[in-house]
């Protein structure tokens, strides 16, 4: 599968999700995560994003790995998002701060 990180939390830009094929992605107030159930490693997502927060399971760095079981966690609580739509309003503020693991809204 793969996972998003920290980067993505009160960016949430959301380029990722129009190119997924299979809608993976789960939307929470300020962040996405990767259904485990629906990614097929297409890859294709990671580009995409503006903060570089998508890797593959095998690649996410040691200190975003709590990310993987956050992403399968939240993933079956939040909603599906199928569509880009505008990133949160001070996106681009968010996408220079490096700590926000504790403002990421469950
Ligand atoms: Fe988040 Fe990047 Fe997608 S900021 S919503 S993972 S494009």
């Amino acid at each position: 599968t793969h996972v998003v990180t920290e980067a993505c939390i009160n960016c949430k830009y959301t380029d990722c999700v129009d190119v997924c094929p299979v809608d993976a992605f789960r939307e929470g107030k300020n962040m996405l995560v990767i259904d485990p159930d629906e990614c097929i490693d297409c890859a294709v997502c990671i580009p995409e994003c503006p903060v570089a927060a998508i890797f593959p399971e095998e690649d996410v760095p040691k200190d975003q790995r709590k990310y993987i079981p956050i992403n399968a966690d939240l993933a079956r609580k939040w909603p599906v998002i199928a569509r880009t739509h505008a990133a949160l309003p001070d996106a681009d503020d968010w996408a220079k701060v490096e700590e926000k693991a504790q403002l990421l809204d469950e």
